[in-house]
């Protein structure tokens, strides 16, 4: 079975016994860990190859999740580029509602879910809403942000059987220290670029100091491929429900 066809599946399985969607943390970096040069400028890390897989991952997944940080640094579409490929919904997390309204999201025929909290400008809801964004307000977690449990528990009774996160860094690490990815799949480019890192801090794992490698977040079942000159590698995250 291949790649896209085992995450159907498998997000079939996790909905049936978890009521949330099966989240997958993907997303490409150099082989020093880094996603971009810096923080809020955009980077093509990945080659062609891979964009194409990622593309297709896309396709299969009912959403597409990624941070206000990333929608204001790179403006994307999380459209689906793939020849006859399916768009996913898109979804953004942004906790004081600072989502830009020339967002070239907007202009998607899915327009996009902006999860947030109660403390936003109405009168700029509004005039997301006139423009076909849906924005839901949830509990915020303990710094302020969109509580990622609140948002899995929103998206599972929404029907979302899948969630493909692709970043940006905050959003990644705290998916990551939260341990609320299922599975990843991680392109790496063979290259250095000595910038801003995937996972931001260690301590959010609750490591003991000095750390114990018996408690590190650990990727099983992996699987990789090389897709021109990228590996890609992917597995599981959390243990499959019984
Ligand atoms: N190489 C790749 O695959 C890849 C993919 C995506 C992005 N990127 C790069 O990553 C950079 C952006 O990363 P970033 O860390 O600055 O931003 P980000 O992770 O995209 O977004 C972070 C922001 O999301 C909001 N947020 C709301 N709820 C959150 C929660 N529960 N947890 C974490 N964040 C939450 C916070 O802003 P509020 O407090 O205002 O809500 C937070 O600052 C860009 O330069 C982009 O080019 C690279």
């Amino acid at each position: 079975m291949d790649l896209a066809s085992e995450i159907v599946e498998r997000a079939n399985e996790h909905f049936l016994c978890s009521q949330k969607p099966l989240v997958t943390l993907t997303y490409a970096q150099s082989l020093d860990g880094s996603i971009t040069a810096w923080r809020g400028i955009p980077l093509a890390i990945s080659g062609a190859e891979s964009y194409v897989l990622t593309h297709g991952l896309r396709g299969v997944h009912d959403c597409i999740l990624v941070g206000i940080g990333t929608v204001l640094a790179d403006n994307p579409r999380l459209t689906c580029r793939k020849e006859n490929g399916r768009d996913p919904q898109p979804v953004v997390l942004d906790s004081q509602l600072r989502f830009p309204l020339d967002a070239a999201m907007l202009d998607n025929t899915l327009k996009p879910w902006i999860f947030t909290t109660d403390h936003i400008d109405q009168e700029k809801r509004k005039l997301l809403e006139d423009m076909g964004a849906r924005v839901i307000p949830l509990e915020a977690d303990a710094h302020g942000r969109v509580s990622l449990e609140a948002l899995l528990d929103c998206l599972g009774s929404m029907g979302v059987k899948s969630v493909m996160v692709e970043g940006g860094a905050r959003i990644i690490t705290n998916f990551l220290s939260h341990r609320l990815a299922d599975q990843l799949v991680l392109t790496v480019a063979p290259i250095f670029v000595g910038g801003l890192q995937a996972f931001e801090s260690r301590q959010l794992l609750e490591q003991t100091d000095p750390p114990d490698p018996n408690k590190f977040l650990r990727l099983a079942d992996m699987k990789f491929a090389q897709y021109g000159d990228d590996l890609v590698l992917w597995g599981q995250l959390a243990p499959e429900c019984v």
